[in-house]
């Protein structure tokens, strides 16, 4: 009999960006390095949707093969399939650098595409890994859904690849947002499926109830609680009849598979994008890593964890905070009871991936917790998560 899925309570805390008042741009704020500045770019409704406009605008499908990191997580895999085209995969190491000589002990006459990411928003060796891919004859897809900011060799992260690919929601306050980029390729014939009306409206109204969920923008929450009832109402019946209307809500691979059972490419909702482009990048650049630094000071030196990364390059701005735990299987339920919002990249592998595939995969895949940095959590509540943590952790 298979065991039933743990259920544990909200989380106490947001996961994910929240939007605020004070998130907005002024005419002289700085602008840092973003994905923004790769160049040729289309705004489409996930990062996995950008993996799949990509395959489709190299051509890639029934024959190619696409090699893929071991450590992986499903939506980055699922667009290959959906091309026909044979996800293979390749070791990385300890520290989640790529494994090259194993990459190219997979080459065969197949081989089309290599997509890797920045893991967590460390930055790969983009200049050797693009080096590579010229001498083998690869297309090179840069996977920046964990490094929407930060730079390589001065240039910004995505600007090796020949294309590259981002999923902006994970840090920025919207519900739906992929990018597709390229610094190489003109990407003006890449088509896109306009989404209807209530897509739009509904990515704005959820990006709304999450915030008002996690206690921002209050004095807005009783001004649209009329509207945003009207909108769970129409949602529920343009469902009913149409199931496949896809949900703006990409944050599991589910629901970005959804979106890809009939609508091809579908562009990114225009609140998104409006958020995007009016939000204080500099600041959350900062935060984010202000509040990577406080995670990994003050859980240093604990026993029984250790970050993933030592240290915070100066050209790095985090997606989370990755935790290596010794007793994950105690750790996570623990915190997770605990209302601590983890994201557990790799969690689960495409089938077939195994110990011989990546021993260094397996491990992580087991032992990595990733914890949110943020720019839209309170001091109190970094400290709460920060209290947590150490409790569970040190107290066996
Ligand atoms: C490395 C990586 N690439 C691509 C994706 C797909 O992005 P999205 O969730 O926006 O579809 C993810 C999703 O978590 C990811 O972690």
């Amino acid at each position: 009999m298979s065991a039933l899925p743990a259920i544990y309570p909200r989380e106490r805390i947001p996961k994910n960006a929240v939007l605020t008042a004070g998130m907005f741009r002024t005419p002289s704020d700085p602008v840092p390095a973003s994905f923004l500045d790769v160049g040729c770019s289309k705004f489409v409704s996930s990062g996995s949707m950008a993996i799949r406009l990509c395959l489709t605008h190299a051509a890639i499908g029934a024959g190619d093969t696409v090699l893929l990191p071991a450590y992986h997580c499903i939506s980055m895999v699922e667009p290959v399939v959906w091309r026909g085209a044979t996800p293979r995969f390749y070791r990385i190491h300890d520290d989640t650098s790529i494994d090259l000589a194993d990459v190219r002990s997979k080459l065969d006459r197949s081989a089309r595409a290599l997509i890797v990411p920045h893991y967590f928003g460390f930055a790969q060796d983009a200049g050797r890994i693009r080096e590579f891919c010229d001498r083998h004859g690869l297309i090179y897809v840069e996977d920046c859904a964990h490094a929407f900011f930060g730079s390589h060799a001065d240039r910004p992260l995505g600007a090796f690849g020949d294309y590259a690919i981002a999923s902006p929601w994970k840090f920025f306050p919207t519900f739906d947002g992929g990018l597709l980029a390229s610094s190489r390729i003109d990407l003006d014939d890449a088509r896109l499926a306009g989404p209807g009306a209530y897509y739009h409206c509904k990515a704005a109204l959820n990006a709304l109830e999450y915030a008002f969920d996690y206690g921002r923008l209050g004095a807005l929450k009783i001004a649209l609680s009329l509207p945003l009832r009207a909108k769970s109402y129409l949602w529920r019946n343009v469902k009913t009849v149409d199931p496949e209307v896809p949900s703006p809500n990409t944050q599991s691979p589910d629901s970005a598979g959804e979106q890809c059972s009939r609508w091809h490419a579908q562009a990114m909702s225009w609140p998104s994008r409006l958020t995007i482009a009016l939000a204080a990048t500099a600041s959350i650049a900062a935060r984010r890593r202000r509040n990577y630094q406080k995670l990994e000071a003050a859980l240093r030196g604990s026993s029984g964890c250790r970050a993933l990364f030592s240290g915070l390059p100066d050209a790095v701005v985090p997606q989370v905070f990755p935790l290596l735990v010794d007793d994950p299987d105690r750790v996570f339920p623990q915190l997770k009871h605990a209302g601590v919002p983890i994201i557990r990249f790799g969690e689960f592998l495409w089938p077939g991936v195994d110990e011989r595939t990546c021993p260094q995969t397996m491990d992580l895949s087991r032992r990595v917790l990733q914890f949110p940095c943020h720019q839209d959590l309170r001091p109190e509540e970094l400290d709460w998560m920060i209290a947590t943590i150490h409790h569970v952790v040190e107290h066996r």
